[in-house]
């Protein structure tokens, strides 16, 4: 398991910032590296601030986006334009307004039926790797950075306590080794979701969390300091397996830690 870092910030800025200088930070040396930068980036209202920020300098004129390819981890099934749509928010607070060439620009497909939304996704995924050269067979992706947040009932990505762990058991996934974008039903705006999985998600060489505000703290304490239980809290099951684990959160929603030092 990872070294889990923890970051704890003034506000929700304050934490942005430090994610948009990591994302900088991490695309910069994975293009000098490799020649390329894959990024998956998160839905709700936190990432926004982060979103508007890459949108600007520094970071905007500094960022490799013509070699930078960005992934959604999660996505509401609805159409690319609806409000609910991850999609659209990340649109509209940043890639309408940088030049990442389109075709960098991997959208989650909300608006399928969710079962081939997922295969379609996971398909695009393994094909993308692929022309990097990267994974041959059923090895697992490695993306370079996933952006996570956290929800209040302990969920990330759309893996929530009320849905059955997906099935990601050998074999059920076209034939592949693992499952790396599945379907989720939710009561929740748009219903249906689609996730990247765990395993996907694990195999990650950086993973992000950015969790702001005072309606985190509760839930924060018992992901970062009770004893697990992720059949309650899906995002204690994010532990990369070889990658770095950071979590960039603010002092409110730090604010019931008591064991954890800021790292
Ligand atoms: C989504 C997200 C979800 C989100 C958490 C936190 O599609 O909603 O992927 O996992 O990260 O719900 O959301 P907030 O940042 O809005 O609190």
């Amino acid at each position: 398991m990872s070294e889990r870092k923890i970051s704890i910030h003034e506000d929700l800025e304050s934490l942005s910032r430090a994610a948009a200088e990591t994302f900088l930070d991490l695309s910069v040396r994975a293009v000098r590296a490799k020649g390329s930068f894959s990024a998956v980036l998160s839905g709700g209202a936190t990432p926004r601030t982060l979103y508007g920020l890459l949108a600007a300098p520094p970071f905007k004129e500094k960022i490799p986006w013509r070699d930078t390819d960005l992934f959604w981890g999660d996505e509401r099934c609805v159409p690319p334009d609806h409000p609910e749509s991850n999609y659209r928010m990340a649109e509209e607070a940043f890639l309408s307004r940088v030049p990442i060439p389109p075709e960098n620009v991997h959208r989650m497909r909300g608006e399928l039926d969710p079962a081939e939304g997922a295969k379609r996704y996971e398909d695009e995924i393994r094909g993308f790797f692929k022309g990097k050269g990267g994974e041959g067979g059923g090895a697992l992706p490695v993306f370079d950075l996933v952006i996570l947040g956290l929800g209040e009932d302990g969920h990330t990505l759309s893996l929530f306590p009320s849905t059955a762990a997906p099935d990601t058991s050998p074999g059920t996934s076209h034939g592949k080794s693992e499952r790396l974008v599945v379907g989720s039903r939710v009561e929740k705006p748009g219903g249906h979701r689609l996730t990247m999985t765990l395993p996907l998600v694990n195999n990650a060489s950086n993973v992000l969390f950015l969790v702001s505000g005072a309606g985190k703290a509760g839930v924060l304490k018992e992901v970062l300091e009770a004893p697990p239980r992720p059949e309650l809290y899906p995002a204690e099951g994010v532990n990369p397996v070889k990658g770095g684990l950071i979590w960039l959160v603010d002092k409110a929603a730090a604010g019931f830690l008591t064991k954890i030092k800021e790292t």
